[in-house]
């Protein structure tokens, strides 16, 4: 193969070839690998966030509500004593910033109908009540033609939780008149209540990998044409110019010229050419010089 090309461009058309057939591996397995990671990684920030929901309301929970009723045993005030409430607006900041990130409380009875869970939800809530050692749950989910990643974590319930989620008769009169009496009542202590959710879409992810990728193909691409280049430079020096300097001085040997000499700098198979070419060239001299005395 490749016989009836010139020695420079034989090389060039196998490293061109060693190109074209590794570039499509290289990307199919890196864009494989890089989304691994990706994934992993986009996980683990949903994981994050949804872990600094789950904080900012067991600190409304455990202190900020408990000081202000305190001071306030009658009143009701959402702001400062409903860790949903709270953690909502926290996670409505945070996606003016990151908007693909969601976040939900999820409940089957909720007070706050926005905080119903879909039939999805339904089935991690039920896992969660099923299961009370179950402290995660991650995977991927299809919703309205998008796919999620999503991380869920439960909610459960604790005694101080009944004087807002127990029967309404002990409830704090404003919260009744917010929210009435039906939602998110009934509750005992040490339920799954509910469960925090947050969702992010694959498609980040799909393009993260995939600006990663375009990254590291031009990368390979550039790192195959500088050595295409440095090869090509090394063959034209170390190769093509020294025998071009041979057929030179064999073609005036060959016409009498013996002023020349078989010149190579480096000290590889092509010294051992030109000193056996040297011999020869000795050789020839003394064998015409014997001819010539003769005559
Ligand atoms: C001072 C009253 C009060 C107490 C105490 C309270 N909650 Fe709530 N809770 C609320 C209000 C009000 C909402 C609705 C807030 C909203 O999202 O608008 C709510 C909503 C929720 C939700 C979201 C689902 C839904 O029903 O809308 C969950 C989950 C929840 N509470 C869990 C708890 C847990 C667990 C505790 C105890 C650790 C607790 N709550 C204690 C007032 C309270």
């Amino acid at each position: 193969m490749f016989r009836g090309l010139r020695l420079r461009k034989r090389f060039m058309v196998i490293l061109l070839i060693i190109f074209i057939a590794s570039f499509p591996v290289l990307v199919v397995s890196s864009y494989l690998i890089l989304r691994v990671n990706v994934d992993r990684e986009v996980f683990e920030n949903a994981k994050v966030f949804l872990f600094t929901m789950e904080s900012i309301r067991k600190h409304y929970g455990d202190v900020t509500r408990p000081a202000v009723m305190k001071e306030l045993p009658e009143r009701f005030i959402v702001e400062a004593m409903s860790t949903s409430f709270n953690a909502r607006g926290v996670a409505e900041k945070v996606r003016a910033e990151f908007p693909h990130y969601i976040f939900k409380h999820i409940s089957m009875n909720p007070r706050n109908p926005i905080n119903k869970a879909d039939g999805f939800e339904e089935g991690i809530i039920a896992k969660f009540r099923a299961d009370k050692t179950l402290k995660e749950l991650k995977g991927l989910v299809e919703k309205g033609k998008v796919e999620y990643f999503y991380v869920a974590r439960p909610v459960a319930s604790k005694a101080d939780c009944l004087r807002c989620h127990g029967i309404p008769e002990v409830a704090p009169g404003e919260l009744l008149a917010k929210y009435g009496s039906t939602g998110a009542f009934g509750w005992q202590a040490n339920q799954v209540v509910g469960a925090l959710t947050a969702y992010v879409p694959t498609a980040i992810a799909k393009k993260n990998a995939q600006n990663a990728l375009i990254l590291f193909a031009s990368f390979y691409a550039a790192i195959f044409f500088v050595i295409m280049i440095i090869i090509d430079r090394v063959i034209i020096g170390s190769i093509i110019k020294p025998i071009e300097q041979f057929v030179e001085v064999a073609d005036e040997i060959s016409r009498g010229k013996f002023e020349r000499d078989f010149n190579v700098k480096t000290k590889d198979e092509l010294k051992t050419l030109s000193e056996a070419f040297t011999r020869m060239k000795l050789s020839l001299v003394k064998a015409i010089d014997i001819v010539r005395r003769k005559q």
